[in-house]
C-alpha cells in the first residue's frame, strides 16, 4: 500500500473507531450545562429545562450522543405533544427539534445514525408521522433530511420566542420548511 493510500484508509479507521463508540441516550439533568456548548447555546438554557422537565412528563424525549472521552457530541429532541397539532399532536405525529452536533464531529454519518435511531424509536411507540422545520438558509440540512425520506409540506414563517438564561424574553424569525416523513 503506498503512503497516501495508508493514510486515506488510516482516516477512515480513525473515523469510524470513534463513531462505534457512541452512545444515545436520554437526556439526564447533569447534562443540561453541557447542552450549552461551552457557552454557544446558554442563552437555551431556560429552554433546554423545559424541555427537561417536558421529558420526565412523558411528553418529550431528549437524546444525547455521547463519546466516552469527550463527552456529549450532539442531540436530538422530540415532542410528541405541543400546541401545534400539525406538528406533533400525541398520537399520529411526533416533531424532531434542536438536532445538532459538534463541528468535528460532522460529516461522518452521526446524524444519519441519530435520525434512524429517534425514527425507529417513534415508530416503536405507534407514531406514523415525523415532522421537522428546516431553516430555509440550510439547503445541507434540507438535502439530508431529504435523503432520509422526508419530504417539504409547508412553508413556515418561522417566528418563536423563547425566555433566555436571564428571563428575558428574545424573539426569533427563522422562515424555514416544514417537512415529514411517514411510515410507508
Ligand atoms: C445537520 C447535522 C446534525 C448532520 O449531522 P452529520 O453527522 O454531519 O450528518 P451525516 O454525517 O450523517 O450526514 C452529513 C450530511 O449533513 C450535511 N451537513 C454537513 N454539515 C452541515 C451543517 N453545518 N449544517 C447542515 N447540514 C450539514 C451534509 O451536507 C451531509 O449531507 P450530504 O451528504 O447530502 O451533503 C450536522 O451537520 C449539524 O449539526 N449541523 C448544524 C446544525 C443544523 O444545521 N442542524 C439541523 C437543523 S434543522
Amino acid at each position: 500500500m503506498n503512503c497516501s493510500k495508508r493514510m486515506a484508509s488510516e482516516k477512515v479507521l480513525s473515523e469510524s473507531d470513534w463513531l462505534a463508540q457512541v452512545r444515545l441516550r436520554h437526556v439526564r439533568r447533569e447534562d443540561l450545562p453541557e447542552l450549552e456548548w461551552d457557552g454557544e447555546y446558554t442563552h437555551f438554557r431556560r429552554v433546554f429545562a423545559q424541555g427537561f422537565q417536558r421529558a420526565r412528563s412523558g411528553l418529550s424525549i431528549l437524546w444525547v450522543a455521547e463519546l466516552p472521552g469527550s463527552g456529549v457530541i450532539g442531540q436530538v429532541f422530540i415532542q410528541l405533544t405541543c400546541d401545534r397539532p400539525e406538528l406533533a399532536d400525541g398520537m399520529t405525529r411526533a416533531y424532531l427539534y434542536a438536532f445538532r452536533i459538534k463541528p468535528p464531529y460532522r460529516n461522518a454519518g452521526l446524524g444519519t445514525h441519530m435520525l434512524q435511531t429517534v425514527w425507529e424509536d417513534v415508530v416503536r411507540r405507534g407514531f406514523g408521522e415525523l415532522t421537522l422545520t428546516v431553516g430555509k438558509d440550510n439547503p445541507d440540512a434540507r438535502r439530508m433530511y431529504e435523503r432520509h425520506g422526508f419530504r417539504v409540506v409547508a412553508e413556515e414563517p418561522g417566528v418563536w420566542y423563547y425566555p433566555d438564561h436571564q428571563g428575558v424574553y428574545q424573539r426569533v424569525e427563522e422562515p424555514a420548511w416544514r417537512m415529514v416523513k411517514r411510515i410507508s
